[in-house]
């Protein structure tokens, strides 16, 4: 098989190795999926300024996230089932995203627990929180995510009800799982899927899985999971939150000018400009658009990062340029891990990385802490 060169060579290879009820789980937004759709196409509306003769040796895609130095300003974004797109998918993730020197953040909702995560990698990784009505069972994974040495919280707050996936309800992932035929059927026909699952003990949420009396099997687990998120969740809570963590916490899931502002308000390090990759609010802006806005209103008072829709190096230093202090990317990283697993990762960060390094250049700059507003064109 050739070598995949772009993002969606690996979606390709992703779609023909991932069982499609866990393929269509990553490649899905909330209902019509018009914001899903936005985040995307948004970035091709943004065009770049073309510089010649510029000194383009030495260039430099080092950067910081949070204080910590990175390869590039590209983290991976927490994702739910990672394990599921592939047999031990956050550990394998994490391994390479340690490897390339990118932040890796491992999902409340992963399949993997904290404690595998950390029995894998040497440098300490983010942990992603949902605050479940159960506080006990909050301040138990707060306690376990220091124990890990995780250097940074990422506090989702756009996820206090579930938005509707049409395309998991038809495949039967809703809580608890409806398994008929058709699953055994979509598993059968991807063999490769199947042997790395069956080498594994990991198909549960490890996270919950014996952390909470009485919840065990996937029927449990799913309706457990489901029936916790809080719809009471408030500012409050962000602080509860803060001071029990007592370390570096970004919040995630901002996509408003108003809770910008409050975000500043609260003593975290860093917001995510994000809407939850268009799986929640459909109807809302892409975070594209509303990147710039953002990022304006905050100044300097928090770090500004972004997600949603990236999928090339370019999408990456047009965020840059429009304000962004580093982007995550989820369903790239997936796809790469359903294609080739550890493998399809690294490959999804060097696909980034060149590109991001090219167009930079192009634009005339050498180092992508130097690229700004003035690159992009406004018409
Ligand atoms: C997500 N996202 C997400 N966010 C979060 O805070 N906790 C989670 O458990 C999940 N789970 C999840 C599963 C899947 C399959 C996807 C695609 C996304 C949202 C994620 O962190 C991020 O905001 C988006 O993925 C960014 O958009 P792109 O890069 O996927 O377009």
């Amino acid at each position: 098989m050739a070598e995949p060169l772009t993002i969606d060579d690996l979606k390709r290879m992703a779609r023909r190795r991932v069982p499609k009820m866990f393929f269509d789980y990553a490649d899905s937004g909330s209902w019509t999926e018009g914001t899903y759709r936005a985040n995307e196409a948004d970035f091709a509306d943004i065009k770049l300024r073309q510089r010649v003769l510029v000194d383009m040796t030495n260039r430099s895609l080092k950067s910081t996230m949070l204080g910590e130095e990175v390869a590039m300003p590209v983290a991976l974004a927490p994702t739910g089932l990672t394990g599921m797109q592939h047999a031990d998918g956050e550990m394998l993730a994490a391994q390479a995203a340690e490897e390339f020197g990118v932040p890796f953040t491992l999902s409340t909702m992963s399949i993997c627990s904290i404690e595998d995560v950390a029995s894998v990698t040497k440098k300490p990784f983010w942990f992603q929180l949902y605050v479940m009505r159960d506080r006990g069972f909050v301040e138990s994974l707060i306690e376990r995510a220091k124990a890990a040495n995780c250097s940074a919280l990422v506090l989702t707050l756009d996820l206090q009800i579930l938005g509707q996936r049409h395309k998991d309800l038809r495949n039967g992932l809703s809580a608890p799982p409806k398994f008929t035929a058709k699953h055994i059927w979509q598993m059968a026909t991807r063999p490769a899927w199947c042997m790395g699952m069956l080498g594994t003990k990991r198909h549960t949420f490890r996270n919950i899985a014996g952390h909470v009396k009485g919840v065990g099997d996937l029927s449990s687990l799913s309706s457990w999971t489901a029936d916790q998120f809080d719809p009471q969740l408030s500012w409050d809570d962000v602080e509860w939150i803060r001071q029990r963590w007592g370390g570096k916490l970004i919040l995630k899931g901002i996509l408003d000018r108003e809770d910008a502002e409050l975000a500043t308000r609260t003593g975290a390090d860093a917001l995510i400009v994000s809407n939850h990759g268009g799986r929640q609010l459909d109807g809302a802006p892409s975070s594209i658009s509303m990147l710039e806005d953002i990022a304006n209103a905050v100044g300097d008072r928090i770090e500004v990062f972004m997600d949603g829709g990236v999928r090339s190096g370019q999408d990456v230093l047009k965020a840059l340029c429009l304000g962004a202090k580093g982007v995550f990317i989820g369903r790239p990283f997936l796809y790469g891990l359903g294609a080739q697993g550890k493998k399809g990762v690294t490959a999804t960060l060097n696909i980034i990385a060149k590109e991001l390094d090219t167009t930079m250049a192009l634009c005339g700059r050498r180092d992508i802490k130097d690229v700004g507003k003035d690159m992009l064109h406004r018409g």
